[in-house]
């Protein structure tokens, strides 16, 4: 079996803990290992602890990784993306920066909708390259996994075409793709004025033949008065629970507290955004431990300054997830480390507090946390080896891809 060392690390940031997600002040505590190093055989971490440690349990032929003195993290997993489109918004982007925001430039047809009919137009050929282009940019990242929506397709042929280019993404072994299906994330061009039509196709026909062909663990749904109202998403995630999916939602982006409110009622696995969630929302998730993920990214490109409320969260004992939000409107990052930065100087979240969030967090919001967002002996040698001399530069030196190389089952998928 494939036998590989990493030594001559400066910082080996285990986060090594509970298996469950971190909350409070665990949040805080990486369990780093000064010159700490790691065996993997196969796919799998053997085990980690000093140089000398691992060293006496290397045998003949074992590859050396030496990491140059620099630091090693686990992946980060990232668990809110929209991966799969087709084209760009740079045309809205530039709209919106002469003043237009983005609800205007929605409501006149843009918006989702707009790369909605160019993702319906792209073969699964175009959106295949394409998202192996976006691909490359998480690795570069150092994250090596990714929660992907679909939500560009809006019809059952367009919808099942997003999933099948997820799954062979997610296929071609290099990053991890999550999939989950977001056919509620908009109301198509011709079901415009027909919302309960529309409704029953997402309940009728897409959600049975995706459970069928298994091309989605989670149902989300963009809940929001003007886009799809409690009253609707309920009866959307409702169906989507009895098939057997997990739920996430796109709660309270823009208006307060409904969304929390609901993913805490239906037992939701996460409630995402949480922009203009108040106090009886942050209380309804906590009570039915559903975990935030956090986009600051989104809020940062959308030109606004209400961020979500993360210290309160973490006070209350949340289990905060970070994400990116990669999509081509409203978050077009794929980074990371610049979400870490956003949290640190935008949300006061602490660097630890932010990695943990980025990392193990994130790893038990896709209930993962038994094989990937720490570094453990029995999980997944999925790690990044960045180009620093302490974690906390992470977020400190921002706007540049700090990773060296990036491992995922053992293997190196991204080396700069
Ligand atoms: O999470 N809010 C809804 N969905 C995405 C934006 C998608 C888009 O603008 O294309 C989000 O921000
Ligand atoms: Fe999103």
């Amino acid at each position: 079996m494939h036998e590989l060392a990493v030594l001559n690390c400066k910082q080996f940031v285990t986060l090594a803990g509970p298996q469950r997600p971190r909350i409070g002040r665990e949040m805080r505590d990486l369990t780093i290992i000064p010159d700490g190093a790691m065996l993997v055989r196969g796919d799998r971490i053997q085990g980690i602890g000093s140089r000398a440690q691992i060293e006496s349990m290397l045998t003949p032929g074992a590859e050396m990784v030496d990491a140059g003195g620099r630091i090693v993290l686990p992946g980060f997993v990232d668990a809110h993306t929209h991966p799969v489109f087709a084209g760009t918004r740079s045309d809205e982007f530039e709209q919106r920066s002469e003043g237009a925001t983005y609800a205007e430039i929605a409501a006149r047809g843009g918006g989702i909708r707009s790369t909605v009919r160019r993702t319906r137009e792209a073969t699964e050929a175009e959106l295949l390259d394409a998202g192996r282009k976006y691909r490359e940019w998480f690795l570069r990242g150092g994250t090596t996994t990714i929660e992907a929506k679909s939500g560009y397709g809006l019809s059952l042929e367009s919808e099942c075409k997003i999933l099948n280019v997820i799954r062979q993404l997610g296929c071609e072994s290099s990053l991890r793709y999550v999939p989950t299906f977001l056919g509620a994330h908009e109301v198509p061009d011709e079901y415009r004025g027909r919302m309960d039509a529309y409704i029953d196709l997402v309940v009728h026909e897409m959600l049975p033949r995706i459970a069928g062909e298994h091309l989605a663990q989670y149902c989300d749904v963009f809940c929001e008065p003007n886009v799809f109202p409690v009253a609707k998403a309920r009866f959307i995630l409702r169906a989507a629970k009895d098939l057997g999916f997990g739920l996430r939602l796109h709660a309270d982006q823009f208006s307060p507290d409904e969304g929390a409110l609901l993913a805490a009622e239906l037992g939701a696995v996460t409630a995402d955004h949480l922009e203009s969630t108040g106090p009886a929302g942050l209380d309804a998730l906590k009570a039915a431990g559903v975990q935030p993920v956090l986009l600051p990214a989104s809020v940062y490109n959308l030109g606004s300054s209400r961020y979500p409320a993360a210290r309160s969260m973490i006070d209350l004992g949340l289990a905060v997830v970070l994400a990116t939000d990669f999509n081509p409107g409203s978050s077009p990052t794929a980074s990371m480390p610049m979400v870490l930065s956003l949290a640190s100087t935008q949300m006061k979240m602490t660097p630890a507090e932010s990695i943990t969030a980025a990392t193990v967090n994130a790893a038990y919001s896709l209930r993962r946390g038994g094989e990937i967002g720490s570094l453990e002996p029995g999980k997944f040698a999925d790690f990044a080896v960045h180009d620093c001399d302490d974690y906390r530069e992470l977020p400190y030196f921002f706007g540049r891809e700090p990773a060296h190389s990036v491992y995922v089952n053992g293997l190196c998928v991204y080396r700069k």
